[in-house]
């Protein structure tokens, strides 16, 4: 057995994982991680991190003998878990249950010899397994469990679905497929603990954390990771020094303003994962926008990572949709099925540009779900009004408080099914008045838009900017056609038939790109029809699709 640092990497494609059993499709009171979800954000996070900070990610041979690696990985101290993952090879995540046995295992391992290349001696959590005589060494035959770090292709998706017996088992089925697995989670938490070892060398008190759909209950298989830096402890000096008869403060360097401090961190930080990180590949520094940041693909682990500087208020919209996400089981199968049908239709794309994003998508859903009768969630107001004294948070003047306790909020009284639900989003957005109104989930309310922008979406904690305001008409026209086209298609069909006709129905015919001549029509269809014509319509069909349906299931 031979472990190493990284050295010469390979550059194989990065390859699908090999087929694993999937689980059971999620239904309401069956989530697995039910128990996890519970907790607060605050408790989710540091005892992910803690995890990251124990954990090593190793290269290995193609035909592992899982036995025998785990075997001399014990020596340093005890294995608290591990998976095996292929990406550009077959790599091993090792969760030991102690952090002393991290350093135990570094002095233990090897430097590459650098023959053809000058290595830069860098002593990462990242290690390259050989074995030393491959040919003497018998390979045992049982083949290793591969866990999947990427969803299925939409092709097959539409397959499965088709199996399914409703629309509401379709969204669950959804969901199982595309959100992040548990194994997912640690290497997007072991990514951001990696990033942290370089941060660390400039300022050691730094911790590098997660954000967005990394951490909201929304991430996707496949989504990059957003992280950022945080100088946790500024806050917890500054109140130290108040007590007692002195006062000491750091000698630090002042700069005109915290804007160019960010960038200069962020400026050094990125040259450094540029220059010495491992498998830390295309950094670039993108220091001008808005919110400064360092994008680069983190290769050990596959991710294409957005690094930033501790941005408060996207951390409080994270644990925002984190609580939504985690009080009804209809909210994340909803979201994830409204994502997919975007990107299939190409209303978001992941490249920026003027379509609508994810993060916009999921607020759209969060709102609608808002003005449901009764309520599936809460407001934003309501939430504020729940928090206590420990969940206060000002940030840059705004109130940013809301309760952080999930069983402090009330479970919902609505017993829609999602079936219901999916077509009610299609048809409340298809005749969403955008002209006049604008999205604010503080309120829960359709308030008059400040300005003109296409689509105005209150960002809840700053709220005088509009998270939407990339999304001009044509992008907006797009999903308002498209809304009403899935409402229009979800009504007419008949289930039995097409199912009959082998045809796919239900999510499975939304998540097929719609013919232009289809969509064309559609337009015509709609022109001149008020809403209610539209609803009388759809409801006279509705009705005629549960009259087919009853007779399917009397013969
Ligand atoms: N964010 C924000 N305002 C915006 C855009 C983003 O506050 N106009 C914050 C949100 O907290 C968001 C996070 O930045 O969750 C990351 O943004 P992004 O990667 O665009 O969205 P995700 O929610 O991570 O979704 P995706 O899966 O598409 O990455
Ligand atoms: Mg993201």
């Amino acid at each position: 057995l031979h472990l190493s640092g990284p050295g010469a990497r390979g550059h194989a494609r990065l390859g699908r994982s090999g087929a694993v059993a999937q689980p059971a499709a999620e239904e309401p009171g069956e989530d697995a991680e039910v128990g996890t979800r519970k907790k607060t954000f605050a408790e989710v996070q540091t005892e992910r991190l803690n995890q990251a900070e124990r954990t090593v990610l190793i290269k290995c041979p193609s035909k592992v003998h899982e036995k025998k690696l785990l075997q001399y990985l014990s020596s340093h101290g005890n294995v608290k878990s591990h998976f095996f993952f292929e990406n550009r090879g077959i790599n091993a995540l090792i969760e030991f249950s102690e952090k002393s046995s991290i350093a135990s295992l570094q002095d233990a391992v090897g430097i590459p010899s650098a023959s053809e290349h000058h290595v830069v001696p860098f002593k990462s959590r990242l290690f390259t397994f050989t074995l030393k005589n491959p040919v003497s060494q018998r390979i045992e035959e049982t083949p290793i469990h591969l866990s999947p770090q990427c969803h299925i292709p939409v092709k097959d998706l539409i397959e499965k679905l088709c199996l399914a017996d409703n629309i509401s088992s379709q969204m669950y089925i959804l969901l199982n497929e595309y959100q992040l697995t548990e194994e997912n989670i640690k290497l997007r938490f072991l990514a951001c603990s990696l990033v942290r070892d370089f941060a660390c060398a400039y300022f050691p008190d730094s911790t590098v954390k997660p954000f967005g759909s990394s951490v909201n209950t929304f991430g996707k298989l496949g989504s990059d990771v957003d992280m950022f830096l945080d100088f946790c402890d500024t806050g917890k000096h500054a109140t130290k020094m108040k007590k007692g008869p002195f006062d000491m403060e750091y000698q630090m360097k002042r700069l005109p303003s915290e804007r160019l401090a960010t960038q200069r961190i962020l400026s050094v930080i990125g040259d450094c994962l540029d220059n010495f990180g491992p498998g830390c590949a295309n950094v670039q520094k993108i220091l001008n926008a808005r919110c400064p940041l360092v994008k680069f693909s983190h290769q050990p682990t596959g991710f294409q990572c957005d690094l930033s500087v501790s941005n408060s208020i996207a951390i409080r919209s994270s644990e925002l949709l984190y609580i939504y996400g985690c009080l009804d089981s209809r909210v994340r199968a909803l979201v994830f099925t409204i994502r997919c049908w975007a990107r299939v239709h190409g209303l978001t794309n992941s490249a920026p540009g003027t379509w609508i994003t994810n993060f916009s998508l999921t607020m759209m859903v969060m709102f609608f779900l808002q003005r449901r009768s009764p309520p599936i969630i809460p407001t934003l107001d309501q939430l504020k009004e729940l928090a206590d004294e420990k969940d206060k948070h000002i940030i840059g003047g705004y109130d940013c408080s809301f309760v952080s306790d999930l069983r402090k909020i009330k479970p919902t009284k609505n017993t829609e099914t999602l079936e219901v639900l999916l077509c009610e989003f299609f048809e409340y957005f298809g005749n969403f008045d955008f002209r006049r109104n604008s999205i604010n989930l503080r309120k829960g309310k359709e308030v008059n838009k400040p300005e003109s922008s296409p689509l105005y979406i209150w960002n809840p904690f700053e709220q005088d900017l509009n998270i939407s305001k990339n999304v001009n008409q044509p992008q907006l026209e797009k999903f308002i056609a498209m809304a009403r086209e899935s409402a229009w298609i979800l009504q007419k069909e008949d289930k039995t038939q097409q199912m009959i006709n082998k045809e796919p129905w239900g999510l499975a015919a939304l998540l097929i790109p719609f013919g232009k001549s289809n969509s064309s029509k559609m337009k015509n269809r709609m022109k001149g029809i008020g809403s209610e014509t539209i609803r009388s319509l759809l409801d006279s069909l509705k009705l005629n699709n549960a009259n087919s349906q009853q007779k399917a299931v009397g013969k």
